[in-house]
């Protein structure tokens, strides 16, 4: 267990719900393993308590936060400057505090991207995706996958104005043009299946024991490299990968690599995954 002192530098997550973050377990790890005097606190703060608990963010002189579901998008209003990727997607999920003035970074983009060629051993430059979803995780995912010079990316969703959004924003704001929308019923139609390189999920479904395999069985056995970003549990897409002997990642990984980077941000340090990593599956292993 850490000393908690005078001197501790405060760190920690806005959320609600936060009690479930697993965030505190690898981050305290990470100071910990490393001897640092930090901690990591879950702040559970409401929507309408947003700008004052950002606020004592410079009260209580602390290092940052990172900042989770729903405030991530509230939270610009109450900053003082953004990194790249932040201004672009226009959320933020890390805060360091610079001597009393804000910096908002979203670093979920670079975790996924990270966790991808260091975890799964995998580069997607020249590589062709398939991504389902159109939600905040797959504006990330997408941005970072064009940093990473991928070729081409497909985009299914449920709700078709959606993708839309998400391809003009991929056109405009990253001047990326090898955009395509699959509309959502003819996801499994398509003859693109053969070209696709990786398959990746981002929308909540997979969470849930019973719900759908959203790709059939024979259309994920031809691609390379599978990610799912639910991270609770193993889900059918991710089964499927394994069965076919197909590479794969899964949320916890994504989490990790994020949750690594807003480490480095805060404490300019390279953060220890593998030690980050093993205190989350012990934890998970733990509560089963
Ligand atoms: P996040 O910011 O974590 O990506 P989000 O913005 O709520 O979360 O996005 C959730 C994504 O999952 C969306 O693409 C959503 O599709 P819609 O745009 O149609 O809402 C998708 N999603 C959620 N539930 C789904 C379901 N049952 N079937 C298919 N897609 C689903």
């Amino acid at each position: 267990m850490m000393e908690i002192k005078g001197t501790t530098k405060i760190t920690g997550v806005f959320g609600y719900p936060v009690k479930h973050s697993l965030s505190p377990v690898f981050q305290n790890s990470a100071f910990e393993y490393l001897g640092l005097d930090y901690v990591y606190i879950p702040f559970e703060v409401k929507p309408e308590d947003l700008k004052i608990a950002t606020k004592s963010i410079k009260i209580f002189n602390m290092v940052g936060v990172n900042v989770t579901i729903p405030h991530k998008k509230e939270i610009i209003k109450y900053i003082d400057q953004l990194d790249e990727a932040s201004e672009i997607l226009e959320v933020v999920n890390t805060i360091l505090n610079i001597e009393g003035k804000l910096k908002g970074y979203t670093t979920d983009g670079d975790g996924f991207l990270k966790s991808l060629k260091e975890e799964g051993n995998f580069d997607p430059k020249n590589k062709n995706i398939f991504i389902l979803g159109a939600g905040g995780t797959s504006y990330a995912i997408c941005g970072a996958l064009i940093k990473g010079k991928v070729n081409y990316i497909f985009i299914s969703n449920r709700t078709y104005e959606n993708a839309l959004k998400l391809k003009k924003h991929l056109n405009k704001r990253l001047n990326f043009k090898n955009v395509e929308i699959i509309p959502f019923e003819k996801r499994n139609e398509i003859s693109i299946w053969k070209n696709i390189d990786i398959l990746i999920n981002t929308t909540s479904v997979g969470m849930k024991k019973n719900d759908p395999l959203l790709i059939e069985r024979e259309n994920i056995e031809k691609v390379k490299f599978v990610y799912d970003i639910v991270y609770n549990r193993k889900t059918e897409l991710l089964k499927v990968a394994e069965e076919f002997k197909i590479q794969h990642l899964d949320g916890l990984s994504m989490l990790i690599y994020q949750g690594a980077i807003s480490f480095e941000i805060w404490t300019r340090k390279k953060a220890p995954i593998e030690i980050m990593k093993k205190s989350l599956y012990d934890k998970i292993k733990k509560d089963g």
